[in-house]
């Protein structure tokens, strides 16, 4: 694992916004897996940026889904379908015939994780995977204990995540869907290239953890020891509890 300590999110939206530019100007058809929340945020307003300035031509990037609220109607401006054409598609230029991810909304929620996990395989594998990290560790949505082996699957929310998501609701953790799908951690780690940001003092312990812990599944994201190719690009803040 290579850790990388960066100055401030910015800097290290800038640094894998780079990373990707030059996975897609090598393979212009990259299969990138994406994250929401807050902490990717940075890397694609500097991948836009690359984009705008035509540092790099992402229109033939394919992009799949790391996880998805159940319950939620895609077209819900929340839905993570939603957040990532907004904050990725659209501004990249990509289609949405070239985004994969989740049904969220499917009577067969199993049926649709398994056909998710499927097709990531069919589409080539990941090559490289953007991810974020809960408070408590998480991946996606791999709350602690789930297993280092798990499939794309349902998982149900802790509740410090739906309080840490009620931001994206107004505030009112009640609107936050209690289950979601997601991608497992040994999905996850199919992917060629795992890329975790880590951004702001309240990462500090799950980055401990991850970096410098056991491999355990009480902190998931500790399975990127595991993967041949993984890189942790923190903020200061983030590595302030880094030995
Ligand atoms: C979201 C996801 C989650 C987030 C994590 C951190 O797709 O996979 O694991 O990355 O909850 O969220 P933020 O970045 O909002 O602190």
């Amino acid at each position: 694992m290579e850790v990388v300590i960066v100055p401030d999110a910015a800097a290290g939206g800038e640094l894998i916004a780079e990373a990707m530019a030059q996975l897609l100007r090598r393979r212009p058809d990259a299969l990138l897996g994406v994250a929401t929340g807050s902490t990717p945020v940075p890397i694609y307003q500097a991948l836009k940026a690359k984009v705008r300035s035509g540092a790099v031509d992402a229109s033939r990037a394919r992009i799949a889904q790391l996880d998805e609220y159940v319950g939620l109607p895609a077209d819900h401006p929340e839905s993570y379908r939603s957040v990532l054409h907004r904050q990725v598609l659209e501004p990249l230029g990509i289609g949405m015939n070239a985004f994969m991810g989740p049904d969220g909304t499917a009577t067969d929620v199993q049926a649709a994780c398994e056909a998710y996990d499927r097709a990531l395989t069919e589409a080539g594998g990941v090559d490289l995977q953007l991810l974020g990290i809960g408070t408590d560790g998480h991946i996606g949505f791999n709350e602690p204990c789930s297993s280092l082996a798990s499939r794309t699957r349902i998982k149900t929310l802790t509740e410090q995540t739906r309080i840490d998501n009620a931001r994206f609701f107004g505030g009112d953790v009640r609107q936050v869907p209690h289950h979601v799908i997601t991608q497992g951690i040994g999905t996850i780690l199919e992917a060629r290239h795992l890329v975790l940001l880590a951004t702001g003092e309240n990462k500090a312990d799950a980055v401990a953890a991850t970096v410098e812990g056991p491999v355990a599944a009480v902190c998931p994201a500790s399975a990127l020891q595991l993967h041949p190719h993984a890189t942790v690009v923190v903020d200061e803040a983030a590595a302030s509890k880094l030995k």
